[in-house]
C-alpha cells in the first residue's frame, strides 16, 4: 500500500497529480470518494495536463486533456469527446485509510 497524500490535500470537487515511482497519478475527489488514473492520455500516450494539478474542465464535470481537448468521464475514465472517443484512461485502485489516500498493491482497478 503506497500512501499518495492526505485526503485534505485534494480540494473537494477538484484533482491533483501525485508523482510516484510508477509515474504521475491523477487523483479526483468528490467528497470522501477518490478516483485515480494514470496521467497518460490514450490519444498519444502523453501527460494530460500543461499546468500542475489542472486536470478538469472549467465546470469540473470531466477530466480534460490539455493537448487536444479530449473529455473523460470522472467515474470511469471513458473518453466521451475528442480524438480518442471510446478509449479510456487507465484506472488505478486507491483506498482511503484513515485520512490517507493509498494506492492498492495491485494498482489496477477492477470494476
Ligand atoms: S493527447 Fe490527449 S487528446 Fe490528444
Amino acid at each position: 500500500m503506497l500512501r499518495l497524500c492526505s485526503l485534505d490535500e485534494i480540494p473537494d470537487g477538484d484533482a491533483i497529480g501525485v508523482k510516484t515511482a510508477l509515474g504521475e497519478v491523477v487523483l479526483i475527489r468528490q467528497g470522501r470518494e477518490v478516483v485515480a488514473y494514470r496521467n497518460e492520455c490514450p490519444h498519444l500516450g502523453i501527460e494530460l495536463n500543461f499546468q500542475p494539478d489542472v486536470f478538469l474542465d472549467t465546470e469540473h464535470r470531466y477530466i480534460q486533456c490539455a493537448n487536444h481537448g479530449a473529455l473523460f468521464q470522472i467515474e470511469d475514465g471513458l473518453c466521451v469527446f475528442g480524438p480518442c472517443q471510446g478509449a479510456s484512461l487507465t484506472p488505478l485502485s486507491v483506498q482511503l485509510i484513515d485520512n490517507s489516500v493509498c494506492l492498492s498493491p495491485d494498482h489496477a482497478r477492477k470494476d
